[in-house]
């Protein structure tokens, strides 16, 4: 993970960089960092912990760096090494000369690290981003050339990664290269703005090059040089970036988390825009590029995905099976990559990612695209590295999530699977017309219905203070709502570090319903459907062992009132689009209880948004 900025140009540094940081915050926040050309050398700030604290250790420097033109910085999710100042980078090499921020994994660092020590080189980190530096450093006295000492150093380096260069001899040059991690240089005038991602660039400009991977290039106020992987000169791409620059803003909620659950109902209507016009129309997504021949030969969905994007990816199985028969298999990316797997050219591999970012996703995908798989990914960020891979491109069109829990992006995710699943079922005929308009209405109307259970949350508030204080706390479902489940438990761990595990309830009885008693509470995701009765009965198990009974329900059922602690109504909806009406609740007991607790709601500990390391 990781973020990375640099500027060169005639604009005072610092305060680009810092916004830069800010804007990239997602990535990490356990330490950050920057580097900045004064007039007599390069000067090395950071600070442990969130971004404030660097400001704080800036402040009494000012007079140092006011002056400055050029300039990288770093936001750090650690992966080798604490958290801590001397881990925080950049980094530099022995004599202080090269400084460089890193987003990545170098895997033979250990090795580089003993050969670099054998030569004198003397470590001050336990990062394996700090061999870099060194390494650059020991190519630069080979070879008294930036630009070329980089490309050495990087033919050495295995793994994974995104840099930014400079040297103490160059006032005005910085040096940049990438792999499998993203750069992106936005253009101005007399002065270049680089960033691990746009947002850290938009308000400056819309011109940018994305770097492809083992490209380097050389960057001064007013000369972009760019070298092939092969080290020929080759013409930058210059691409508009199809953003607006957008002022962050909470809209006055007290954290973004709670802004994103609210700005769901816009987000289904958005998704669901130009798509599906009326009930009686079919749908249209266009995005899809398989021609109806092809939908039609498919004898096998993949989906891989990582965390929220999963869960959602689980949802979609059920769909796609239920409405459209064919055979679908969901495996998180991480896993999906080392192991053999089966496709063949009737195939469809499907990637979900928020960010479009996340290292295993994009290695999964690669994989089975040179395997000849048609890919369709559904993202929220339509120009990152998982979209450019994409034969088909299905943007969920969320908005900018700035909460590190995911919460609008997942529900985005759902719909971009219902319309995929009855836009094949249309192809197909594999469902009875009169079922499709019947579900299609429904799906119009779920925007009101999330608007129903977002105009009173009093309840929700109320449960969470009363289980606030709990250890562990277990979730249980069947069926399409399993993965609800899950999910439920995952927003309660990430921002609130309450254990919270989501079972199949069938499963409850083969082993966890050893943990229940009576400090246990479980949240039974009972929601009207085929599953229903048999949720009961295992929430009936649960309850004689004295747990503390919780019901996600959209029955008026009596029985309830006995058998549950507390009851969490939601609104009547067929049992096929629970999912998304489930998951709102869940959020918002997520977030209370984290808020109640006093925790970071949107920065959780030891959590980033951007996953760019496998
Ligand atoms: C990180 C985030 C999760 C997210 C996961 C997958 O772990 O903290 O919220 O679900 O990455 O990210 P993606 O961008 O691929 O959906």
């Amino acid at each position: 993970m990781c973020g990375i900025v640099g500027y060169v140009g005639y604009q005072p540094v610092v305060d680009i960089l810092i916004d830069g940081l800010e804007q990239l915050e997602y990535r990490g926040y356990d330490s950050s960092g920057i580097a900045v050309k004064t007039s007599d050398k390069i000067e090395v700030f950071k600070a442990e912990g969130k971004l404030c604290n660097l400001r704080e250790v800036l402040k009494p420097n000012v007079d140092l760096f006011k002056d400055s033109t050029m300039g990288i910085g770093h936001i750090r999710w650690a992966t080798h090494g604490a958290p801590t100042v001397l881990n925080a980078h950049p980094h530099t090499c022995n004599c202080g000369n090269i400084a460089i921020v890193h987003n990545g994994i170098i895997e033979n660092y250990k090795e580089l690290r003993e050969q670099l020590e054998a030569k004198g080189c003397v470590f001050k980190s336990q990062t394996d981003t700090e061999t870099i530096a060194h390494l650059i450093g020991q190519k630069y006295a080979e070879v008294k050339d930036l630009t070329k000492a980089v490309e050495l150093a990087t033919k050495e380096l295995e793994g994974a990664y995104a840099l930014c260069v400079m040297h103490n001899d160059h006032k005005n040059k910085i040096v940049i290269t990438k792999r499998n991690a993203p750069l992106v240089v936005g253009i101005g005038e007399g002065e270049f703005f680089i960033a691990s991602d746009v947002p850290a660039i938009i308000k400056h400009t819309k011109k940018a090059v994305y770097l492809g991977d083992n490209q380097v290039a050389t960057l001064t106020p007013d000369s972009f040089e760019l070298l092939s992987a092969d080290g020929d000169i080759i013409q930058p791409k210059v691409e508009i970036l199809p953003w607006e620059p957008v002022a962050l803003s909470k809209m006055g909620y007290k954290h973004f988390m709670l802004k994103e659950i609210h700005e769901q109902p816009d987000v289904v209507r958005n998704i669901l825009f130009g798509k599906l016009h009326t009930p009686d129309e079919p749908i249209i997504l266009d995005e899809v590029k398989l021609t109806k021949d092809k939908l039609k030969e498919l004898n096998r969905i993949q989906i891989v995905a990582c965390g929220t994007s999963l869960h959602a990816a689980m949802v979609g199985k059920y769909l796609i099976e239920q409405l459209c028969e064919i055979p679908v298999d969901v495996e998180p990316s991480s896993e999906y990559i080392y192991r053999k797997t089966v496709t063949d050219s009737h195939t469809l591999v499907v990637g979900v990612s928020q960010s479009g970012e996340t290292a295993d996703t994009i290695t999964a995908i690669k994989q089975s695209k040179a395997r000849g798989s048609h890919i369709l990914i559904i993202t929220n960020r339509p120009d990152s590295a998982m979209a450019r891979l994409a034969d088909s491109l299905i943007p969920v069109n969320a908005g900018i999530e700035v909460s590190v829990a995911a919460t609008k992006s997942y529900t985005a995710q759902l719909m971009a699977f219902y319309l995929l699943a009855l836009y094949m079922a249309e192809i197909k005929n594999s469902v009875e017309q009169s079922l499709l308009i019947n579900l299609k209405s429904e799906m119009m109307i779920l925007p009101q219905k999330i608007e129903q259970i977002l105009s009173s949350t009093e309840n929700i508030q109320k449960c969470a203070r009363a289980y606030a204080n709990t250890r562990d706390f277990i979730y249980i479902a069947r069926g399409i709502n399993f993965p609800t489940a899950l999910e439920g438990a995952l927003k309660l761990k990430e921002i609130s570090y309450i254990n919270a595990t989501g079972y199949c309830a069938g499963e409850l009885k083969h082993g966890p319903i050893a943990m229940l008693d009576e400090t246990m509470p479980v949240l039974s995701i009972l929601m009207k459907g085929c599953v229903y009765e048999k949720l009961l009965t295992n929430s009936e198990e649960a309850k004689a062992r004295n747990a503390r009974m919780i019901a996600l329900t959209n029955s008026r059922d009596e029985k309830l009132e006995s058998l549950f602690d507390y009851i969490l109504r939601v609104p009547d909806v067929q049992e096929i689009f629970s999912p998304v009406i489930s998951m709102v609740p869940l959020q918002l007991l997520a977030y209370y209880i984290s808020e109640f607790l006093g925790k970071d709601v949107d920065q959780p500990r030891n959590l980033a948004k951007s996953v760019t390391v496998e």
